[in-house]
C-alpha cells in the first residue's frame, strides 16, 4: 500500500497503470473507517487490478455551523484497518492541495435531486461533494468508483454528475451495512454516548415499520406513523422523514411502487441519515 498526498503524483501514477492496461477503482472516503467503508474497499478489491482509496475529510462539503473540525480523524487507525485489503494506494492529501489558494471551480447539479432531503437542510452540501468527487475522478480517472446506498442521494447526484458530464466511470452502489441493532454505521456514530445509540435505534425501526405497512396503507398515512415513532423517542429530532420516488426523489405517488424511505434525524447533536427503498408487493 504506497500512500500519496500529492495529488499530482497520484495522476501520473494511475496515468502509467491505466495504460499498462490495468482495471483502475477507486473508493472515496472521509476516513474514519468502518465496515461501510470496508464492504466497498473488499468490493472493489474483486472488480479492479490497482485500487485507490481516498482519505479526505472534504471542508467544502461542510455548512459553516456543521462538524467538519470536531469530524473523526486517525490516520493511523485507518491504514491498519486498510492493510489487509492490500490495495494499491491511499491518497490522502491536504486540503491546501485539494484547493490551493485560488482555486474556484464549483460543480453543480440543478433540479430536484439537490433540492430534495439533504439539500434542504445542507445548502452547498451536494455541490462540495461533487467538486471534490469530480477532482478525484480527473486524478484517478478509475474505470469504476463506489459508493454505498447509506448516502442514497448523494450516489444518485453523482450518477447524475457521471452521466452529464461524460465521465467514463462506471458507478457501483453497494448496500448498507449496519450494526447488530440495525444502526446504520457511520463515522458520526462516534459522537454517540450510549444512551444515544440505544435512541438512534428508533431509525432503523421506522425503516422497519415502513417496510411492514408499504403495501397496506396509503404513503401519507405511514408518514404520519413513522413520525409519531420517531417523536415518541425523546433524545430524537426530526429534520425529515420523506417517502420519495427512489429515481427523481420527488414525493412518491399514492400509486407507487417503489418508494425511497429516507429520515435524518437529530439524536442530540448528531444528525444522523439512513434511507430503505421498499417495494409493494
Ligand atoms: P464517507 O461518509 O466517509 O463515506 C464514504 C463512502 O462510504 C460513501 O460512498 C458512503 O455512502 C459509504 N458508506 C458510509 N457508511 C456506509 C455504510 N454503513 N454501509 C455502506 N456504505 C457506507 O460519503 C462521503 O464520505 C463523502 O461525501 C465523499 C463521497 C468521500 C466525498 O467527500
Amino acid at each position: 500500500m504506497k500512500a500519496i498526498a500529492d495529488p499530482l503524483e497520484l495522476q501520473r501514477l494511475t496515468g502509467e497503470v491505466r495504460r499498462a492496461g490495468k482495471r483502475v477503482g477507486l473508493v472515496p472516503t472521509m476516513g474514519a473507517l468502518h465496515e461501510g467503508h470496508l464492504s466497498l474497499v473488499e468490493a472493489a478489491r474483486k472488480k479492479c487490478d490497482f485500487l485507490v482509496v481516498s482519505i479526505f475529510v472534504n471542508p467544502k462539503q461542510f455548512g459553516p455551523n456543521e462538524d467538519f473540525k470536531n469530524y473523526p480523524r486517525d490516520l493511523n487507525k485507518d491504514l491498519a484497518l486498510l492493510t489487509p485489503y492490500e490495495i494499491d494506494v491511499v491518497f490522502t492529501p491536504e486540503a491546501e492541495a485539494m484547493f490551493p489558494a485560488g482555486f474556484s471551480a464549483n460543480v453543480e447539479i440543478n433540479g430536484g435531486l439537490v433540492e430534495a432531503l439533504c439539500g434542504k437542510s445542507r445548502p452547498g452540501h451536494f455541490s462540495g461533494v461533487l467538486t471534490v468527487v469530480a477532482k478525484l475522478f480527473n486524478l484517478t480517472r478509475p474505470d469504476l468508483a463506489f459508493f454505498g446506498e447509506k448516502d442514497y442521494q448523494q450516489q444518485l447526484i453523482i450518477r447524475k454528475m457521471t452521466k452529464d458530464l461524460n465521465f467514463p466511470i462506471e458507478i457501483v452502489t453497494m448496500p448498507t451495512i449496519r450494526e447488530a441493532n440495525g444502526l446504520a454505521k457511520s463515522s458520526r456514530n462516534d459522537y454517540l454516548k450510549l444512551d444515544e445509540r440505544e435512541a438512534a435505534g428508533v431509525i432503523f425501526r421506522a425503516l422497519q415499520l415502513a417496510k411492514e405497512k408499504i403495501s397496506k396503507e396509503p404513503i401519507n398515512a405511514i408518514k404520519q406513523q413513522l413520525r409519531e415513532l420517531v417523536e415518541k423517542e425523546p433524545l430524537a429530532k426530526i429534520d425529515y422523514i420523506e417517502l420519495a420516488d427512489p429515481e427523481t426523489l420527488a414525493e412518491a405517488g399514492f400509486d407507487a411502487k417503489k418508494v425511497l424511505v429516507a429520515l435524518a434525524i437529530w439524536i442530540g447533536q448528531t444528525r444522523l441519515i439512513d434511507n430503505l427503498v421498499v417495494e409493494k408487493k
